[in-house]
């Protein structure tokens, strides 16, 4: 009898390093929404409490202290990388290097250089790395997309980005210490809408950055533990990341993006938002608006019924589709690589007052 061909299993089994909040929202869509392509084979996490809380929610018998143990596991195909930022960098290149495909969360590490050393650990091994960004996924970015790709635009000249909360300061986790997250609030929100206004921008490579930041809350008593503090009690103690960042990218194409992220801005109320302008229309991301010349006159152009589904979900099923049939992810190292130089640029600018120029 001829030798029976090995069949591929159908699910992508998973193993996820971190389980905390953002790799319980992971194993939630996983569970729910993508069970016949996925299987969740193993956790890993520092945390005992963590382990214990993802693994008993779940049902997930294989957990880890130490994530390199989990990555032995012969037949895991693929892992989630969830940890704070300043552990996203080893285990991505470790993940890759044990023959794994890897989605890492945004942003995609603490700086740039760690940022290409995991892309070339995904081409050295030939396995997929996929960036945890799901904004471009958003029925609304699609729509913008679909515009820019009909030629609607012309050339896009201009992105101005903005994740500006008036109070919303993390009161969990590591987000206000800048040597575990490597920044604040650009770092964590604004690198949201900086991802998506790049790639429908066209994901042009950065040459140049200018930047300023400024912490004038996040470090005050009176503030944590005032009537107006937003969410109460942060550890200002130990705060040592923005309250506001601001700065201006030019492309190689000659594209400009600011960008305007802060965790306490003094403003009406919070944005959340991207402004393209192209040369023949503009689209405002957020609520969706398209504007134009029509017939004649200008027009503003706000759709009846978008449609779609979550970008979150969108991101996972991309990644998983990858894995499966060798497809380009829509959110590649490379493209983590241009946001996170967009990221380190106005960082460096701001702590040296010159403009920082990308090689
Ligand atoms: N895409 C999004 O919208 C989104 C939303 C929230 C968070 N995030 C990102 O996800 C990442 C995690 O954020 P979170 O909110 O889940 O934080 P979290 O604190 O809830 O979870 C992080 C987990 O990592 C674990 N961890 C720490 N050190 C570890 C180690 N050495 N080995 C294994 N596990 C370790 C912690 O114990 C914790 O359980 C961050 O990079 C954040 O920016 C993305």
């Amino acid at each position: 009898m001829p030798a029976k061909a090995k069949s591929k299993p159908s699910k992508v089994r998973v193993g996820f390093v971190g389980s905390g909040g953002i790799a319980r929202h992971y194993m939630g869509l996983f569970t729910k929404n993508m069970a016949n392509d996925v299987e969740i084979v193993a956790i890993s996490d520092s945390s005992d409490a963590a382990l214990a809380l993802a693994g008993d929610q779940f049902n997930i018998a294989k957990r880890f202290k130490n994530y390199k143990d989990m990555l032995k596991i012969k037949e895991l195909d693929a892992v989630c990388v969830c940890t704070p930022n300043y552990l996203h960098a080893q285990p991505t290149i470790d993940a890759l290097g044990a023959g794994k495909h890897v989605i890492v969360e945004k942003p995609m590490a603490m700086n740039a250089t760690e940022a290409a050393a995991m892309v070339k650990a995904g081409k050295d091994n030939k396995k997929i790395l996929v960036i945890g960004f799901q904004y471009r996924y958003a029925p609304a970015a699609q729509v913008i997309k679909r515009a820019i790709d009909e030629g609607q635009f012309g050339k896009v000249l201009f992105a101005r980005c903005q994740a500006l909360r008036r109070r919303g300061i993390p009161n969990w986790g590591v987000f206000t210490r800048k040597d575990l997250q490597g920044g604040g609030p650009m770092i964590d929100i604004g690198v949201h809408i900086i991802e998506v206004a790049h790639y429908l921008m066209g994901s042009p490579k950065p040459v140049s950055a200018f930047g300023s930041t400024y912490t004038y809350i996040g470090d005050k008593e009176e503030k944590a533990k005032g009537v107006a503090c937003g969410w109460p009690n942060w550890d200002y103690k130990n705060y040592t990341v923005e309250d506001l960042a601001v700065g201006l990218i030019r492309f190689d194409n000659g594209a400009t993006l600011s960008v305007e992220a802060s965790f306490a801005a003094h403003i009406e109320k919070d944005v959340f938002s991207f402004t393209l302008m192209g040369e023949k229309a503009g689209a405002q991301f957020e609520p969706l608006m398209l504007f134009k010349d029509e017939a004649g006159v200008m027009v503003n152009v706000t759709p009846t019924y978008v449609g779609g589904q979550d970008g979150f979900l969108t991101k996972l099923q991309d990644f998983i589709e990858c894995v499966k049939t060798g497809k380009q992810p829509q959110a590649p190292g490379e493209h983590g690589l241009m946001v996170q130089q967009i990221l380190d640029g106005v960082y460096r600018s701001a702590e040296t007052g010159k403009v920082v120029t990308f090689k």
